[in-house]
This record gives structure tokens, C-alpha cells and sequence, in this order.
């Protein structure tokens, strides 16, 4: 972990939470807010490795793609201000969470299971986790798989309740309470950027 001067801290906040929860709108939101860029650990991934997330899964097992999915995040969660969300399984594994901790304001991004299966049925097809899996195994799944999680999401600094998520105007109230969680202003930008 960098260690820095007291006078200089770069600015990091990390999105974590459940596949579907709204990670990269809060992150391209807050992102247009601070004026700072913003990095989906996802598409790091695709980019650096050329390859989809569901190819390595296809490849290297899920196992392999945790091993991936640590190093990138060691790589982007480097960068100085600014955002970064990352997968729904990266705080469950190795030490990823209390690494998250050290390095960046973290933010739970905490919905409703029932938001959760809304989205995530639409975005099925692209998450090598719920692919072949009937509307109601998909139900089953994320209600196991959050009881199993929530206790890693839940050592992130902040949480953010994002269950009524459904219109542009309602993002923007996330990104406001957003924000004020991390004391925050969208003119911070003005002193980060100078
Ligand atoms: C995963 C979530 C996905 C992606 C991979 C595994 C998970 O990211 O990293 O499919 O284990 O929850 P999103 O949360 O962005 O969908």
C-alpha cells in the first residue's frame, strides 16, 4: 500500500456491491459530478487480459478469474483520483476488502433483492454466474449468494441505499446523498484537477 505526505491524499472511492446493484451508473454519475475518470474492474479486466470476463471464466475457471480479478484491482486501485467499481465477487475473496479499505474510501452499494433480480434478469446473459439459470434459480441464487456476501460488502466505510434507483432524477439524489456521505462536493473537482 502508498504511503503519502499529510498535506497529499489522492482522492479514491470504490462502488462494491451485489451484480445488478447499480455499480457503474453510481460510478459514471458520480464520476461526471467530481470531474475525476472512472474505472469499471470489469472492463479493466476485458481491455488489459482481450479477453470477456465470461472467456475467462470459460478458460481458467472462476477460480482463475478471482486470481485475475486480484491483480487488476492491485493495478487500478493504484491510480489517484479516481472512481472505480468493481464485480459483485471482488470483495469476497482473498484479503480484496481490507485491501479496498486501505487504499480508497469504500461504498456499499446496498438494494433490495427483489431490485436486484429485476435487473439482473434483463443483464443474464452477459454474467457467467447466472447463464442457463431459469427466472427462479436466478431468484434462489441471489438470495443464497447475499446472505454468503453481505457481511463482506458490509466492512466498506460507507453504505449507500439504492433501491430506488429507476429514473435519471433518482441517480442523481444517490450521487447528492453520495456525496454528502463522503463530505464531499461536486466542486471538489476544481481542487483535484489543479
Ligand atoms: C461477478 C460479478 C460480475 C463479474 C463476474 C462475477 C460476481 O460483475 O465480475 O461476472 O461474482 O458477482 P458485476 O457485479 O459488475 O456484474
Amino acid at each position: 500500500m502508498t504511503e503519502y505526505s499529510d498535506e497529499y491524499k489522492p482522492l479514491r472511492i470504490i462502488l462494491v456491491g451485489y451484480m445488478g446493484a447499480g455499480k457503474t451508473t453510481v460510478g459514471r454519475a458520480l464520476s461526471k459530478a467530481l470531474n475525476i475518470p472512472f474505472y469499471d474492474l470489469d472492463w479493466y479486466i476485458e481491455s488489459r487480459m482481450r479477453k470477456t470476463v465470461k472467456q475467462i471464466f470459460d478458460e481458467k475457471g472462476e477460480n482463475g478469474f478471482r486470481l485475475i480479478e486480484q491483480s487488476m484491482l492491485h493495478e487500478v486501485a493504484e491510480f489517484e483520483n479516481v472512481i472505480i467499481s468493481c464485480g459483485g465477487g471482488t470483495p469476497c475473496f482473498f484479503d480484496n476488502m481490507e485491501y479496498m479499505n486501505g487504499q480508497a474510501e469504500t461504498v456499499y452499494l446496498k438494494a433490495e433483492t427483489d431490485v436486484l433480480y429485476k435487473h439482473l434478469l434483463m443483464g443474464k446473459s452477459i454474467r457467467p454466474l447466472l447463464l442457463n439459470k431459469t427466472p427462479d434459480e436466478v431468484n434462489l441464487f441471489i438470495r443464497k449468494q447475499l446472505e454468503h456476501r453481505e457481511p463482506f460488502y458490509a466492512k466498506a466505510k460507507h453504505v449507500l441505499d439504492v433501491s430506488l434507483m429507476d429514473s435519471y432524477d433518482k441517480i442523481q439524489i444517490s450521487v447528492t446523498h453520495l456525496l454528502e456521505l463522503l463530505k464531499l462536493e461536486a466542486s471538489e473537482s476544481q481542487k483535484l484537477n489543479s
